[in-house]
């Protein structure tokens, strides 16, 4: 586990990096007056609504809304977490991503890295070289496997024999702690020896191409027919998945992603022309497995057997899903004829065909209910309401969206509940106008002042409205906090600070939001804050004068309440 980040890196890093440069190699930039303006990446759009802000080290589109800094296009973008985000951006600089100590700092994996690429490596070297590689040659091409391809999913041959990486990399006693654990050697009974041996090899690499683990087949028949590296420092059967960083290899950001069983399943799809499968590693999917691929593309469709096992298997990752499905995403599944995989169906049916049964695979709402269906008698009363509690606690893991709601419509349908459209939100009730920029609301604005040009904080700026019982009035402290302890922060940089998505969010839009200013936000800020400063007096008036309706102020209050009533403050 690797201690966190400090935040004065972060910090650094969004005012050392360059948003244009970040954004305009991955898409094409035209320069604006100040800005830089593109189509925006996140929606179809003819007319570019999406602009790049050298000054406020942002970017933000008029259109879908989308916006954030450096970091936070690295992580749509590139559908990267924010720690890859943050490796990514600190490596464009140049830069090594310090580690919070205090937090265990995990050992240096550097070595079992090295190790295991030089083991790939050695593997692919004896798939030319040795004298039995004739025969793994030879099974890979019966199966269609081309040099190409072999050599794109790095593809090797562990000879015959039981110590042929022993010998070569266990030259010293860490070399053998190190094999050990990286998975390459086994012990038994005092004996050490290669884990694969006499088998086709299957690089295992994770999102950024690091060689982190193996599969390997046997070259006929036998038992076990696949074997696999073990758990490592580095290798998690749960997390990784086989051909993620090929698929993204060959398109960053594929429409979908296909969930295959096999190692072979995805090499053989990958021959075929269709290179975005990705296969578990002989486990159940997993929802970190899901928020890999979500990260990745936004549909995902399971490719099943469709047998009964295969079914049950559907199933299960159809319940791994539910809580994922977040507007935006979604998951289908294909049931291949009994028997068959994708390797088996890719090679019957053409890569067209197979493409078209893709196409038409069945969404996760259509699963799920015929799943449920068959279980009760929809002809029945009885039976429509069975169907109503067994879908009751499946719709409820669905977070809240219109999937979820869409999802409840249907079921209501399908139970024949009277379904009366839901009553529109109050706040989409009401005609939105865009408001001028004078009427939006103080604490909004000074909030929305200071993030667009946090050096206002610098100032000596009034007080008096910090005890104002008023949302947002947290957040504008802190903001001047912030600032004030980190004086050379930028906007994005502040953005950043919140870890709640949804507050990032709400403060992205306010770092763009248009407030009709040139030259004068400081006297606006100063302004803002002396009329909030004033509100806080006259809430204290009110409540006094509220209190002394139904019992006498004490003599303090009636003070107090004189002095509220002086005149400068009227
Ligand atoms: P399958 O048994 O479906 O084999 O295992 P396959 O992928 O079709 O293999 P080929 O086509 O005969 O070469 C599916 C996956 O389950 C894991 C592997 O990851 C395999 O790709 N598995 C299977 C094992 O880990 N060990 C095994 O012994 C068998
Ligand atoms: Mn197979």
């Amino acid at each position: 586990m690797p201690g966190a980040i400090p935040q004065h890196f972060i910090d650094e890093l969004l005012a050392r990096a360059d948003i244009v440069d970040i954004i305009g190699r991955r898409i094409p930039l035209k320069k604006a007056g100040r800005e830089f303006h593109a189509c925006c990446p996140f929606h179809n759009e003819k007319t570019p609504s999406f602009t790049v802000s050298p000054s406020k080290q942002f970017y933000h589109c008029f259109g879908c809304g989308a916006h954030g800094s450096a970091l936070g296009f690295l992580m749509e973008y590139d559908r990267l977490s924010f720690p890859e985000a943050v490796e990514e951006l600190a490596g464009t600089m140049g830069l090594e991503v310090p580690r919070e100590a205090g937090f265990e700092q995990g050992p240096d994996r550097r070595p079992l890295y090295q190790l295991l690429e030089r083991a790939a490596q050695f593997y692919a070297t004896q798939l030319r070289e040795h004298t039995a590689a004739p025969r793994a040659v030879d099974y890979l091409r019966g199966r269609g496997v081309s040099g190409e391809i072999a050599a794109r999913f790095r593809l090797g041959f562990a000879p015959p024999g039981w110590d042929n990486l022993l010998g070569s990399f266990g030259t010293d006693n860490a070399a053998v702690r190190l094999l050990n654990e990286a998975g390459l050697i086994t012990e038994q009974d005092g004996k050490r020896y290669d884990r694969l041996r006499e088998r086709i090899i299957f690089p295992i690499r994770d999102t950024r191409g690091r060689v982190i683990g193996f599969g390997g087949r046997l070259l006929g028949d036998g038992k076990p027919k696949y074997l696999n590296s073990p758990e490592t420092p580095v290798f998690h059967k749960g997390r990784e998945l086989y051909g993620l960083y090929e698929a993204r290899q060959a398109d960053a950001h594929p429409a979908r992603l296909l969930v295959v069983e096999g190692y072979m399943d995805v090499v053989a799809l990958a021959q075929f022309g269709i290179s975005n499968a990705v296969a578990t590693l002989g486990t159940a999917t997993t929802s970190e497995h899901l928020e890999k691929i979500y990260r990745a593309s936004a549909e995902v469709v399971f490719c099943f057997d469709g047998d009964r096992a295969g079914r049950d298997a559907a199933w299960k990752a159809l319940q791994t899903a539910l809580p994922l499905m977040r507007d935006g995403r979604q998951a289908k599944f294909l049931f291949l004829p009994e028997g068959e995989d994708p390797d088996t169906r890719v090679r019957s049916v053409g890569a067209e065909a197979f493409e078209a049964e893709i196409e038409k695979a069945q969404p996760l709402s259509e699963f799920l209910f015929e799943k449920l269906e068959s279980q009760v008698d929809t002809g029945s009363l009885d039976g429509r309401a069975r169907l109503g509690e067994l879908t009751k606690p499946l719709l409820a893991q669905l977070p809240t969206g219109v999937f979820r709601d869409m999802m409840q419509q249907a079921l209501n349908e399908r139970i024949g509940l009277n379904s009366a459209p839901q009553q529109p939100r109050a706040s989409a009730q009401r005609p939105r106008i865009a408001r001028p920029s004078g009427s939006i609301p103080p604490v909004r604005r000074a909030v929305a002042l200071l993030l667009q040009s946090p050096q206002l904080a610098r100032l000596e700026l009034p007080g008096g409205w910090e005890n104002l019982d008023m949302p947002g009035i947290d957040l504008l402290r802190q903001l001047i906090a912030t600032i004030q302890t980190n004086p050379e922060i930028n906007s994005a940089a502040l953005v950043e600070r919140w870890e709640d998505p949804t507050m990032r969010r709400h403060l992205g839009k306010l770092a763009v939001l248009e407030l009709g200013i040139v030259d004068d936000a400081e006297e606006q800020l100063v302004g803002t804050l002396r009329g909030l400063a004033q509100e806080r007096l006259r809430a204290e008036r009110e409540a006094l004068l509220t209190k002394s309706r139904s019992e006498p102020l004490t003599p303090d209050e009636k003070q107090r309440l004189r002095e509220l009533y002086r005149p400068q403050d009227a």
